[in-house]
């Protein structure tokens, strides 16, 4: 059969799979064929469906959110089986989830340049509004997302219930903290790092015991390797479930490039920076592709800006940090280290100059009655060593002594109100005391610091980290609460208290665990500290 006559019979046959079998150009024109205008879909996916990568939007502003989504009927191929051509995808965003009140509308054209991804900046929104969107091209239809504007700028809302997560790597076991974040209906979820996992991957699929096809045995490093683990890791359906549930605010950590990556450097030193900064642009260009973000352009070589700002009204305020791009490598041969010196070395940088300015003129400006750095990694001093010797992680902020002092003693300065530090990258739970000084216990507390454990990274887990902490314990004094369990971190806002709920599951090699909150932690507004519930 030729391409016209396969197209005309996939068109005219509702329970065919529409795109199955057809070649690119033929592909192509069913894409882009304008069909009657009601959003009906004709199928409801499997092989062919376009939207097989599920929605997603991020971002929000008090007028505008991100819409997104990645065209691909194969995802575990190169450019997800489709065609080297654009394919117009159209959209809409109403204010109810059966689309009778339809608030802004359009096209965009998804492009093999950037792997059939589409970002819609909507704006003309209303601000603190729940909105509904989906996306249709060739009569197919996506899932519908449910998304949220941020509070009007200068207004004063009265509660914000956030989430937050990192640290997924999809070989370790299921996605259940993914599924039960998204029952949570957040206002908005803050993603921290660890997205994907650049590793190869077993055959077997390690954990999920989920046949992997060859193409994903070797580590990533080009855009096409990159783009098909996003292409595995998306096609999650609990991943899937936390994104059409509220809009996500993401940044990078290590895993999105490579383990443990420090500015122009790869770990250890296994690739010359040259080729390093290749797998960088790579990197960021996959990562950029398959997330909902607000970037000035798309993201295009070894140098892309992430950081960035959210503000909810007079309540929160967030800076949302990339502890990775810009800072020196770790010293005294990374990992744990004893006595290491050149920790201390004041001319280090964690942020960059650039960030770290951004940062403290942004913290000192701000009117928010809490405020948050979003970002990878532990500030909390953490030593890992029982006895009276420190030993200290060289890849945190530890390892940036002099670094964290100016952002600690900053806030301190310029009298920021309440600040919160979130953080993933280590796979525990953790909530701790912000110190001016983390070896003297009676030094004042500046603010507190919530480290929310692992999506699945690192397989079931078990209710203790094995970190000395809390309680009595004379190490880690200032850390209040510890597991090590999979899950995801509930986050209620108000002006009096933020509460942080840490949501676990049982099990992760198997589906359907159920959730439950391992702790409750609470800081009040005006008392640096944490309270336990
Ligand atoms: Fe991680």
């Amino acid at each position: 059969m030729d391409d016209a006559r396969r197209l005309a019979r996939a068109l005219s046959d509702p329970s065919r799979r529409t795109f199955f079998g057809l070649t690119g150009a033929a592909l192509a024109l069913a894409f882009t064929t304008n069909l009657a205008d009601p959003w009906t879909s004709r199928s409801k996916g499997g092989d062919g469906y376009p939207f097989q990568l599920g929605v997603a939007s991020g971002d929000p502003l008090p007028d505008s959110v991100i819409l997104w989504t990645r065209l691909a009927v194969r995802p575990l191929e190169p450019l997800g089986g489709m065609p080297y051509g654009r394919i117009k995808v159209d959209w809409e965003i109403a204010e109810d989830r059966a689309f009778t009140r339809r608030a802004k509308h359009g096209s965009a054209w998804a492009t093999p340049e950037y792997g059939h991804s589409v970002h819609v900046d909507v704006r003309g929104l209303r601000p603190g509004r729940e909105y509904f969107y989906r996306f249709r091209t060739g009569g197919e239809i996506s899932p519908v997302g449910r998304t949220k504007t941020a509070p009007a700028a200068g207004s004063s809302p009265e509660h914000l219930l956030m989430a937050f997560a990192s640290c997924a790597s999809w070989q370790d076991g299921f996605y259940t903290a993914y599924r039960h974040l998204a029952d949570e209906n957040a206002d908005v979820v803050f993603h921290l790092g660890d997205y994907i996992y650049e590793y190869g991957i077993v055959p077997t699929g390690g954990n999920r015991n989920t046949p992997v096809p060859d193409q994903f045995r070797v580590q990533c490093d080009t855009l096409d390797r990159y783009r098909v683990q996003y292409g595995l890791y998306k096609s999650d359906p609990d991943l899937q479930a936390a994104h059409h549930s509220a809009p996500w605010i993401v940044t990078w950590d290590d895993h999105e490039v490579l383990d443990n990556w420090a500015g122009p450097n790869g770990a250890g030193g296994e690739v010359s920076p040259e080729d390093f900064l290749v797998i960088r642009a790579n990197a960021f260009r996959a990562y950029w592709e398959n997330l909902p973000m607000r970037l000035s352009q798309p993201a295009s070589g070894p140098d892309v800006r992430i950081h960035r700002r959210f503000t909810f009204g007079d309540l929160a305020e967030f800076n949302v940090l990339d502890t990775r791009q810009y800072r020196d490598d770790q010293v005294c041969g990374d990992g744990q280290q004893y006595d290491c010196a050149e920790r201390l070395d004041p001319a280090r940088t964690m942020l960059g100059a650039e960030q770290e300015k951004w940062l403290l003129d942004g913290l000192g400006a701000s009117r928010a009655r809490w405020n948050v750095l979003a970002q990878q990694i532990a500030m909390c001093q953490l030593d890992y060593d029982p006895a009276p010797a420190q030993r200290l992680s060289m890849d945190l902020w530890d390892g940036y002594k002099a670094a964290k002092d100016r952002v600690i003693n900053g806030m301190v300065e310029r009298k920021v109100s309440n600040p919160v530090v979130l953080t993933g990258d280590i796979h525990y739970n953790l909530a701790g005391e912000l110190k001016t000084d983390f070896d003297n216990p009676s030094s004042p507390t500046v603010g507190v610091e919530f480290v929310g454990t692992s999506i699945s990274s690192g397989g079931n887990g078990n209710a203790t980290t094995g970190l000395p902490a809390g309680g009595t314990d004379p190490v880690n004094p200032h850390i209040r609460f510890s597991s090590y369990q999979r899950g995801y971190v509930s986050c209620d806002i108000t002006k009096a208290r933020w509460q942080a709920d840490f949501k676990v599951v049982p099990y992760i090699d198997k589906i359907g665990a159920p959730v439950s909150t391992r702790g409750s932690l609470v800081a009040l507004d005006g008392v640096p500290g944490l309270h336990a519930l």
